[in-house]
């Protein structure tokens, strides 16, 4: 068989490992494309690569993140994009990769990594670890009741909002208080470049001009996939009008349905619960969070912290998805 060579990518071959992702990855073609435009710039993030016979055929992307984990932040990894070329699988690349990431994290201190993923079966092997995520549905009827009673001023995201000002809300959730990835600069710099979300269906409640609570969303196939719903804790009800915002632009006749992996602990489960919401968890098929410990092999990361299974099995009060990288994929 052919030999694998693992390593990490240069800067010089971004272009071609978009190329990689985007041929096992077709679906996401118009994302990786703006993405190439805006500079090819994950965070704190570097592209792993299995090169044989002098190509490219495989690779993945490992970035590194912190949470907040009560007053400390706490490092974890991530691994993300992994895929191997149409015509190189079944070889065992992928799996050799992946490894490969782990042993980087490893290596650098890290002790927990997480991913997101459909194969489920495919990471088990590598003994990887299912985390399930409460997932919830709920209908919508678009109405004006909420737009004529509310005391919020509703407005598409655009540049009249800053960074800053989004940062400030999240920043006092209280997932931030205890789970919630800290979103530093460079993260949300990342988010505006790989961005997931529908730029018409983010929408920011203000009061006397100051943004109390936002929404991010995007279309599905039958309804609306809400990725995240952060307020001030004392602005939660302004979720109602931003969701029945979202609801006006992308169905103004109909009743939708949405879908969200949403904490039940997010100030919005319990009105929901009050509105026909069902519950579940994730699964295989909506993609699931899974979670490796990693051995310790020393390391040198800057953060004194490291996340490991135990975050995991006492429990973060974090809301899934909205906090980290993954969120791009
Ligand atoms: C999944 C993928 C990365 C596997 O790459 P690969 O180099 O062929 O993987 P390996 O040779 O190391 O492992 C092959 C194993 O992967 C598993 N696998 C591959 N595709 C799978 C799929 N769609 N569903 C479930 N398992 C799958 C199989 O169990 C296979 O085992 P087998 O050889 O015993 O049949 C590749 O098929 C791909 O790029 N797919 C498209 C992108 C993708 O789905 N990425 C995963 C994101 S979580």
């Amino acid at each position: 068989m052919t030999p694998l060579t693992l390593r990490t990518a240069q800067p010089g071959e971004a272009a071609e490992v978009a190329r990689l992702i985007l041929s096992a990855n077709p679906h996401l073609e118009e994302r990786i494309q703006r993405f190439q435009a805006a500079g090819r710039r994950w965070h704190d993030a570097t592209p792993v690569v299995g090169e044989a016979e002098g190509r490219l055929c495989s690779c993945a992307v490992i970035f590194r993140r912190q949470i907040w984990a009560g007053s400390n932040q706490a490092a974890f990894g991530g691994i993300g994009a992994v895929c191997t070329q149409p015509a190189a699988r079944g070889r065992g690349y992928a799996t050799r990769v992946v490894q490969y990431c782990e042993d980087l994290l490893a290596a650098e201190g890290i002790r927990l990594a997480v991913l997101f993923a459909n194969i489920v079966e495919f990471y088990e092997r590598l003994g990887w670890v299912r985390q399930p995520e409460d997932e919830v549905e709920f209908p919508w009827t678009p109405s004006e009741r909420y737009s004529s009673e509310s005391p919020y001023d509703l407005r598409p995201f655009g540049p009249n909002v800053s960074q800053p000002a989004l940062a400030k809300i999240y920043e006092q959730t209280p997932e931030c208080a205890g789970g919630a990835l800290v979103r530093s600069e460079g993260v949300w710099r990342e988010y505006r470049t790989w961005q997931r979300e529908e730029l018409d269906l983010f929408w920011i409640a203000c009061v006397q001009e100051m943004p109390v609570a936002y929404v991010r969303g995007r279309r599905i196939a039958h309804g609306l996939f809400l990725q995240e719903a952060t307020s001030l804790p004392e602005h939660a009800r302004a979720l109602l009008p931003l969701l029945n915002q979202q609801v006006k632009v992308a169905s103004p006749a109909a009743r939708v349905t949405f879908r969200s992996i949403l904490s039940r602990r997010h100030p919005l489960a319990c009105i929901l619960d009050g509105m026909g919401a069902v519950w579940r968890v994730t699964s295989p098929q909506t993609s699931m969070l899974m979670s490796k410990e990693l051995p310790s092999a020393g390391g040198h990361r800057r953060v004194a912290t490291a996340l490991t299974g135990e975050h995991f099995r006492t429990g973060l009060p974090w809301q899934p998805r909205s906090w980290w990288a993954a969120d791009r994929f």
